[in-house]
């Protein structure tokens, strides 16, 4: 049995929680779970110690790409926008409407939270070259949120920025955590974005939104946000070196997981697409390991049996866990603590198994070419 097929919807519903209006739609986008994306802070001195001078060419042309702005004109609704969203947003059914509000909502808080931590990097640090990049990244992730809010808008649904600013919690990640985890989700987004995109290119009958349709302009940005972090790293070889190979491990599984869980409450959603939920992380999970190849001397292996029994044990905890939640009282919360520990435990021997090695190649930069 598949995955999506062993999820009945009353359990992704206990995963999501359902949006029936602006204020359930503003209060998912704050509220911080395990899976929720995060807004983050960090530390700006140490920041403005990096030195990019070892990569210096490379960066000065990905600075001439950001300059030249190629996504400047893109992020506006073309005139059949509205007439496609008047048709198609009646004909999903109630619950695949849920999931893709989820989408809609969790995708707006992933793009603001990079809005929100490269602006606070550019206002805070004084090296040149990190803040002309933070400049350039915030601009794009602004246009990003506010394209996906406009979206939400239609269902009269829109998050109020400046509120969601001011009342979700930060949390602190050192620099260069920050670089491992915002690498991976820059990629991660780009390759979640194409694959839809791809997907829709061939099946135009299953793209039940306009939204996907700019997908393809768009997730070159997040490719090149995720050049940027990929040469700082380069820069700077001690965060790819030692210990920090064991933390460039920590965070390749807990991204991978959490994107795995999540995307595994969304059956309907890709089913839409044509797809199965599955299959299409295993396709976004190859994407981004391939491409991480350049930067990063370890990457999980996805084809492993045991890499896929834990991925799967994952879901059915987190699916008990909610169930547990929703049960409440003492069974309930032992239910929820049970749980919480064999997550633990999957996540550590997911943990344990073995990496495989890369050569860094001598040429950082990639072409999005997929
Ligand atoms: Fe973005
Ligand atoms: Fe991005």
């Amino acid at each position: 049995m598949t995955q999506a097929a062993a999820l009945d919807f009353d359990h992704v519903e206990l995963l999501i929680g359902t949006v029936e209006n602006a204020a359930d739609a503003n209060a998912k986008a704050v509220r911080n779970t395990v899976l929720s994306p995060r807004f983050y802070t960090t530390d700006f001195d140490a920041m403005d110690k990096l030195n990019i001078e070892p990569v210096r060419a490379e960066w000065d042309i990905m600075m001439k790409e950001y300059e030249g702005d190629n996504n400047h004109d893109h992020f506006q609704r073309d005139a059949a926008f509205a007439d496609e969203v008047r048709e198609l947003m009646p004909q999903l059914s109630p619950e695949m409407r849920q999931e893709f509000l989820d989408f809609l909502i969790s995708s707006l808080t992933s793009e603001f939270s990079g809005c929100i931590l490269y602006n606070e990097v550019r206002k805070h640090v004084k090296n040149p070259d990190i803040k002309q990049l933070m400049t350039f990244m915030a601009r794009d992730e602004s246009r990003h949120a506010g394209f996906i809010n406009q979206s939400l808008r239609d269902f009269d649904l829109g998050i109020d920025l400046g509120q969601l600013k001011r009342t979700k919690s930060y949390t602190f990640f050192k620099p260069k955590f920050i670089f491992y985890a915002t690498y991976l989700s820059e990629k991660i987004g780009y390759a979640r974005y194409i694959t839809i995109y791809r997907q829709l290119e061939k099946h135009p009958d299953k793209r039940f939104h306009p939204i996907f349709r700019w997908f393809e302009r768009w997730c070159n940005d997040e490719f090149r946000h995720g050049e940027s972090f990929a040469l700082i790293m380069r820069a700077n070889p001690d965060l790819l070196r030692g210990v920090n190979l064991l933390w460039i491990r920590f965070f390749i599984l807990a991204v991978y997981a959490t994107m795995y869980v999540r995307d595994h409450t969304r059956p309907l959603l890709h089913e839409a697409m044509g797809f199965e939920s599955t299959e299409y992380d295993y396709e976004v999970f190859r994407i981004t390991s391939d491409i991480a190849r350049q930067v990063f001397p370890v990457e999980v292996d996805i084809d492993h049996p045991a890499f896929r029994a834990g991925m799967t044990r994952l879901v059915e905890l987190s699916i008990a866990n909610a169930k547990a939640k929703e049960r409440g009282g003492v069974i309930g919360l032992l239910g929820r603590a049970t749980t919480a520990v064999q997550a633990a435990f999957t996540f550590g021997r997911l943990y344990l198994l073995p990496v495989k090695k890369n050569t860094l190649p001598a040429d950082i930069r990639m072409q999005p070419t997929w």
